[in-house]
């Protein structure tokens, strides 16, 4: 009697799309001066590594994005829409209370009959669909997904608020994850710590037909820096003990967008040399759940990813949450 084979999955595409509109900072501080709040390119580069953001336009929904992104993954991957029985969309600017983002890209690409749900883990978002994605794939429940990233951030930022308005951009990211007899996937970490909701939060809530609450994100910059630092690095250990590998074996550190200083401690405290850390946060800003496709999209068009390498996800935001995916490419 022969054993069945082990089942995995692996990333055999990936895409990506930014909206149009590029606003450097200088842009944005003008734009900002006419209402009477202070900020500088210098600020912004030094503090946080950006120097520009993509806004969608207002008749553009994550949805939308996500669908550009999905094509580009999907033509990469040489499948067709028809074929995938999985659509995961990472978001928390989804195009309506319900139903999910991931319904209407369905329906936009025309890929029906397969499941079809969003992830609200807000930055750790992708990271978080990616690990749900291959434990079905690896359990038989699909064979063939597409995983997406997709933000409209500036929906819901304060542009009389300096301490946030600056740090977010909008765009989306995704791959296809099929079913494969090779190991892909390696191991994956999720966590997540809800005595934090406060320092990172979007706090209103549709009710009677109205918004109720702040319906504009709201951080605790600090807050979140310190522990994003730290459960960054606790994540990393942890999912390549798993995967029985070493800092040595990471060809490429794919962590978040947020901010170059947290990417870089992180990348120090892995003995990762700079060269190895894919950085868009520069021209992305902060994406959230699209930040880290993104960036893998923009690192395997480069030639900086190529198959076969190493490479280490690593999500984490709101919630609190936090998680990473080590792979082989
Ligand atoms: N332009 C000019 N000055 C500013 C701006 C701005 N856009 N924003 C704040 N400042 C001022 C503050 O008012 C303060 O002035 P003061 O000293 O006179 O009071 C000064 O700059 C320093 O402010 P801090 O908040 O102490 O600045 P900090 O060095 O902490 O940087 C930042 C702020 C960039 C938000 C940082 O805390 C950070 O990156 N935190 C991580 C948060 C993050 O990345 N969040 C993304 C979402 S979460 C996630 O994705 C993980």
């Amino acid at each position: 009697m022969s054993t069945p084979s082990a089942r995995f999955s692996r990333i055999t595409g990936t895409g990506s799309f930014l909206p149009p509109q590029r606003v450097t900072n200088a842009e944005l501080a003008e734009q900002l001066a006419r209402d009477g709040i202070e900020t500088s390119d210098d600020w912004i580069v030094e503090r946080t590594g950006i120097r520009a953001r993509h806004f969608a336009a207002p008749e553009m929904a994550s949805s939308d994005l996500a669908v550009q992104a999905a094509r580009h993954a999907l033509e990469a991957a040489g499948r067709k829409p028809e074929e995938i029985d999985l659509i995961i969309v990472a978001t928390s600017t989804p195009d309506m209370v319900f139903p999910s983002t991931a319904c209407i890209v369905q329906r936009k690409l025309g890929a029906f009959g397969g499941a079809a749900f969003d992830v609200q883990a807000v930055c750790s978002g992708f990271v978080y669909g990616l690990a749900v994605a291959d434990s079905m794939i690896r359990t038989g429940l699909a064979s063939k997904a597409l995983v997406i990233g997709s933000e409209v951030f500036s929906r819901i930022l304060d542009f009389k608020d300096r301490t946030t308005c600056v740090l977010f951009g909008d765009g989306a990211g995704a791959v296809v994850l099929e079913a494969s007899d090779q190991p892909g996937v390696l191991a994956s970490e999720l966590h997540a710590d809800g005595r934090h909701v406060e320092i990172l939060c979007t706090p209103g809530t549709v009710s009677g037909g109205k918004v109720l609450g702040d319906p504009l994100l709201k951080m605790d910059g600090q807050a979140v820096f310190k522990l994003a630092v730290g459960v960054l690095e606790s994540a990393a250990r942890a999912v390549l003990a798993k995967a029985g590998r070493s800092d040595a074996d990471i060809d490429w550190l794919i962590p978040h967008q947020a901010n170059i200083r947290i990417m870089q401690g992180t990348a120090r405290k892995l003995k990762m040399p700079a060269d190895k850390l894919v950085v868009t946060v520069d021209e992305h800003g902060n994406t959230s759940a699209a930040s880290i496709p993104l960036a893998l999209d923009v690192a395997v068009r480069k030639g900086q990813v190529k198959r076969g390498d190493t490479v280490m996800l690593e999500g984490v935001g709101g919630g609190f949450t936090w998680g990473a995916v080590l792979l082989d490419f």
